[in-house]
């Protein structure tokens, strides 16, 4: 394991579990990381400043308004020092003020002023973990790309077993170097995503759609986000938040699409859209009135968003989806020679098959010329981050 030269900025909470704080300090700098360490008041009757300090090499900061600490390195410089910001303990007191974005203290302030990523480490007692307001929060901070590391299972300070205890340090410093290896996989590269349905205008109030929830892109662009790319995502008409860190461009048609995707450069395309294959030949300009017994609409192809991304002159490296009911690698197989695409990931969106469309799950099989992959039904976020895991894998053994 190798943290050379990176700058990890340790929270320390006030949990019993803080007396390993030392012992993470120790074994965090023995794989080359330099650690500044950060308490909150209540940590302090916990573990000692001096001893932290002692391990770490530097004065322990624990009070925001701080004349002297501040004269030398201030909050904001701190924050920006950090490769990553690492809360272990993270107690259910301290998740919660994490998840209102509270900026009261100096861990707290740390935590909204820094652009690197974030990680904490909780540790309870398990009724403290599995109350409704600590997953409330922990949900929260998930979808705000907070990294959890833990809890595990086993016996508690308090005397009861079950989950709530901090990882061991070791383990520690292995999630560690997993997510700052993770977040240089992409780090220098554009990546282009798309996601959601399209509309296709009737009339001033129908449209044709589809029933894509956008989950699976979303996911898709937040986990190259957290891999260092610099994410576009182009998203047609979905109820989601956008990742941090990601440039959303809104868009309702496949034509308005298409259009998005042509005026972006970029070195990674991946098309999880699901785009309307017909539009209206015309969008009637007033409302259909059910006049007629019998309405036929005419139809005309869209454009496709991928085939045209993966014909460009300079391409990117290509990435496309294909959702199958039969037949599964056949259809993906001939999509990625017909579409002349670098990947294909193919779901199986048939009755019998779980996840898909509109479900917080799926599992995905991947395909390119002389090779293939199976990533097993798991979270979409999860999953989307195995995906660019291997995608950027390709990525970089391409022939350029
Ligand atoms: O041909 P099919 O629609 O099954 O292909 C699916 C893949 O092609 C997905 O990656 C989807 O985003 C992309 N696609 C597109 N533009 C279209 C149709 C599909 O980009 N008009």
């Amino acid at each position: 394991m190798n943290l050379q030269g990176k700058h990890i900025l340790l929270g320390v909470t006030g949990g019993i579990a803080a007396y390993k704080a030392p012992a993470l300090v120790r074994e965090l700098r023995r794989t080359g990381a330099e650690v500044r360490v950060v308490t909150t008041p209540a940590a302090q009757a916990f573990v000692a400043p001096l001893s932290l300090q002692a391990v770490s090499g530097h004065p322990v900061r624990g009070e925001l308004f701080d004349p002297a600490a501040e004269a030398g390195m201030d909050h904001i410089a701190l924050a920006r020092w950090a490769d990553l910001v690492l809360v272990a303990p993270a107690t259910a007191n301290f998740l919660a003020r994490l998840s209102a974005g509270l900026a009261d203290d100096l861990l707290t302030t740390l935590c909204l002023a820094t652009a690197a990523p974030i990680a904490v480490a909780p540790a309870m007692n398990r009724q403290m973990w599995q109350a409704a307001a600590t997953v409330h929060n922990v949900g929260l901070l998930r979808e705000r790309g907070v990294h959890l590391f833990g809890p595990a299972e086993g016996e508690q300070a308090c005397g009861e077993t079950g989950p709530g205890r901090m990882l061991e340090p070791l383990e520690l410093v292995t999630c560690c170097a997993g997510l700052l290896m993770a977040s240089e996989r992409l780090a220098g590269v554009r990546v282009l995503v798309t996601a959601g349905p399209t509309r296709e205008a009737l009339d001033p109030v129908r449209y044709i759609s589809n029933r894509s929830s956008g989950r699976m892109g979303f996911a898709v662009a937040e986990a190259a986000a957290a891999a260092g790319a610099a994410v576009t995502l182009v998203s047609g008409p979905v109820d989601l938040p956008t990742p941090p860190g990601v440039q959303r461009v809104d868009v309702v048609s496949a034509a308005e699409m298409a259009a998005a995707v042509e005026a972006c450069d970029c070195d990674l395309f991946i098309g999880t859209a699901a785009v309307a294959d017909y539009r209206p030949v015309a969008a009637a300009p007033e409302k259909i009135k059910k006049s007629a017994a019998r309405l036929t609409l005419e139809l005309e192809r869209n454009p496709d968003i991928l085939a045209g991304v993966a014909a460009r002159p300079a391409r990117p490296f290509t990435v496309g989806f294909a959702a199958e009911t039969e037949q599964l690698e056949t259809h993906a197989r001939d999509k990625l020679a017909r579409k002349g695409l670098d990947m294909i990931a193919a779901n199986d969106v048939s009755p019998r098959a779980e996840g898909g469309f509109d479900s917080a799950v799926n599992a995905l099989r991947l395909f390119w010329a002389d090779g293939e992959a199976t990533l097993p039904l798991q979270d979409k976020r999860q999953l989307a981050h195995e995906l660019v895991q291997l995608i950027s894998d390709r990525y970089r053994s391409r022939p350029v």
